[in-house]
């Protein structure tokens, strides 16, 4: 089947679509031998040989869902510029895929990686409230009244950072902490921590909404199961439970909205202001696209066809998950 280029090169992982025209039009596209840069142009990725600098790129014929527990020390891209061992190393070969949102090097535990954009995007932005959790060994132990700010918020940078959850999991001279969150912001247990006076010296994510690490060993990866796939896309917010938990605030209401020409009157999303121009219509979030998630960090032929060697996962017709799947191990106690 043709299709324009630029969608065949987005769903091989290559670019998101946008993306994908500059590639084009920096003359980086060939289709069988020939330079192409012309935005409107098709091909048929099943029997033309398209190529970005020179290398073969596949599209995914299914998509893919992992779960891999990241050990420390592994960087959470699809390329490393400066070489060091990424995640996707510890995955088969599969065209598209990428990490869906990022731990830190020195975190280690779930990672979700897919070639589903949408998917990504979905159980990636805040707004879904899927819940993760954390265990943390924190320098000392927090006393109550610190873990009641961790559930009030704490304001680092400018940002406000919040635990939805958190419990003393053990408690000696040091602590570990299980902290429950639904955002994903950048560095975000570590920073919640130290902001309240306790540095974190080892984080591990142990859940993803409905998703866990159990029975996976650091490097060893699992597929998920439809059913995870589809409890992660209905993921709820977590419960504010009791006690240790964040107790229930009441929200400020929202300001009620001003008749047209009022003082502080603002259009609705969509709708036309004053003036004739229209309001910006809400977004998940700027320059998201279905096809572009923002977790992306390399582009130009990250997926692309690669060397076949002896045990090669990527063969076509062989499914590339299938001799990887590692055995089951119970997992050690990780405290130890
Ligand atoms: N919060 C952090 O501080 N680091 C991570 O890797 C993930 C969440």
């Amino acid at each position: 089947m043709q299709e324009r280029l630029q969608k065949i090169l987005a769903r091989a992982g290559v670019a998101s679509r946008r993306g994908a025209e500059q590639v084009m039009a920096e003359g980086r596209v060939m289709v069988n031998g020939v330079t192409v840069r012309e935005l409107g142009s098709k091909a048929d990725i099943t029997t033309d040989d398209v190529r970005v600098d020179g290398v073969r790129i596949r599209v995914p014929d299914r998509p893919v869902y992992l779960v891999l527990n990241k050990p420390k020390g592994t960087v959470t891209t699809r390329h490393d510029p400066e070489g060091r061992a990424t995640v996707m190393g510890l995955v088969p070969s599969v065209a598209g895929l990428f990490p869906v949102g990022r731990l830190d090097v020195t975190t280690e535990g779930l990672l979700i990686l897919t070639n589903d954009g949408a998917f990504a995007e979905r159980v990636s932005h805040p707004r879904y409230e899927v819940p993760r959790v954390y265990e943390a060994k924190v320098h000392r132990v927090p006393d109550a009244e610190t873990l009641a700010r961790l559930h009030r918020g704490v304001r680092v940078e400018g940002e406000r950072l919040v635990a939805d959850r958190v419990r003393v999991l053990e408690a000696g001279n040091n602590a570990w902490l299980e902290v429950t969150l639904h955002e994903g912001k950048r560095h975000e247990v570590k920073r919640l921590l130290e902001a309240v006076g306790h540095p974190v010296s080892k984080l591990r994510r142990v859940a993803f909404g409905p998703v866990t690490i159990r029975g996976l060993e650091p490097g060893q990866f699992r597929e998920l199961s439809p059913q995870e796939v589809k409890g992660l896309l209905e993921a709820r917010p977590a419960p504010r439970a009791e006690g240790l938990s964040r107790p229930a605030i009441p929200r400020r209401p929202r300001p009620r909205p001003r008749p047209p020409g009022a003082k502080g009157h603002r259009p609705a999303p969509g709708a036309p202001g004053p003036e004739g121009k229209t309001a910006h219509p809400r977004r998940p979030h700027a320059g998201a696209r279905r096809d572009q998630p923002r977790t992306r960090t390399d582009q130009a032929g990250a997926r692309a066809e690669l060397p076949r060697t002896r045990g090669d996962r990527s063969r076509p017709g062989r499914d590339p998950l299938g001799p990887r799947r590692p055995p089951a191990r119970p997992r050690r106690n990780p405290r130890h």
